[in-house]
């Protein structure tokens, strides 16, 4: 504890200082525009500057990418484009209902009906729009597709897994309606309040072995979290460090 103590205002110093670095290289990245702007006198969108910014941070902080949003602008439409019979002018912002397309009962049988089958075999590849020529796009697509996709559904594929595999969830109907609304992204106006139940494990046959090809080992080598990983994958026992039953 004493070690840490020692330790500690140092890594955070070493921390806030590689931050400050990131963030000031991003942030100069756009005094060029700003440079003009006060020379000829003229406006800048400081709403969009600042987005532009905090994506390039995200960009070099997460993925070591860059963006450079703030120097290169790259607007989609770039010449006149006739869509069908839609005339789209060079410049023009053009805003896709995602939830529309992929509700359109033009382009999915029961498009509000929970059928995960639709999408192909369960064991399939994951969706997306490539596999569903653009008609299913959770992150985008193109160029400007979410560079966090692969990263957002190992995340919750393995957190669903480790939550349903002990627990059946169900709406509690003394709370209101789920409803939906909007703001940057679609979600609950009333939370969702759901009612736990410890899983009927009795019939549920153990694991397979993993010999054939697989070994928890040869998944896991290296990992820091391996020991954790290999419990999870073996079920809920005693030794499980997620609090199995
Ligand atoms: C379920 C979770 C997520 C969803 C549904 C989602 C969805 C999206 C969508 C729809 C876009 C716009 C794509 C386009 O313009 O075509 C986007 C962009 C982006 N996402 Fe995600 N995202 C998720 C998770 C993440 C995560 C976990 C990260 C980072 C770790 C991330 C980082 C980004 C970035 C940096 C962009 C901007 C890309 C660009 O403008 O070039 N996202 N995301």
């Amino acid at each position: 504890m004493e070690e840490v103590e020692r330790v500690k205002p140092r890594t955070m110093g070493r921390f806030v200082a590689s931050q400050v670095a990131l963030f000031g290289a991003s942030a100069q990245h756009g005094l060029p525009q700003l440079e003009a702007a006060a020379r000829s006198g003229g406006s800048v969108e400081m709403e969009s500057f600042f987005s532009r910014l905090s994506l390039d941070i995200i960009g070099k902080a997460v993925f070591n990418y860059d963006f450079d949003s703030l120097t290169h602008d790259d607007p989609v439409i770039k010449e006149d484009l006739l869509c069908g019979q839609y005339l789209v002018p060079a410049g023009s912002n053009l805003f896709i209902s995602v939830y529309n397309l992929q509700r359109s009962p033009q382009l999915w049988d029961e498009p509000d009906a929970f059928k995960p089958e639709r999408f192909g075999p369960l064991d399939g590849p994951s969706p997306s729009e490539a596999n569903t020529d653009f008609r299913y796009l959770p992150f985008g697509g193109g160029r400007r597709k979410c560079v966090g996709d692969q990263f957002a559904i190992m995340e919750c594929t393995v957190a669903l897994a480790v939550l349903l595999r002990r627990y059946d969830f169900k709406p509690d109907p003394s709370k209101p309606p789920v409803g939906v609304t909007t703001g940057a992204t679609i979600h609950t106006s009333a939370g969702l309040h759901m009612l736990v139940n410890n899983r009927d494990m009795s019939g549920v046959p153990p694991p397979l072995p993993r010999s054939a090809g697989a070994p928890a080992d040869s998944l896991t080598t290296g990992c820091p979290h391996a020991a954790e990983a290999a419990a999870v994958a073996a079920g809920p026992s005693a030794a499980c460090p997620m609090g199995g039953a």
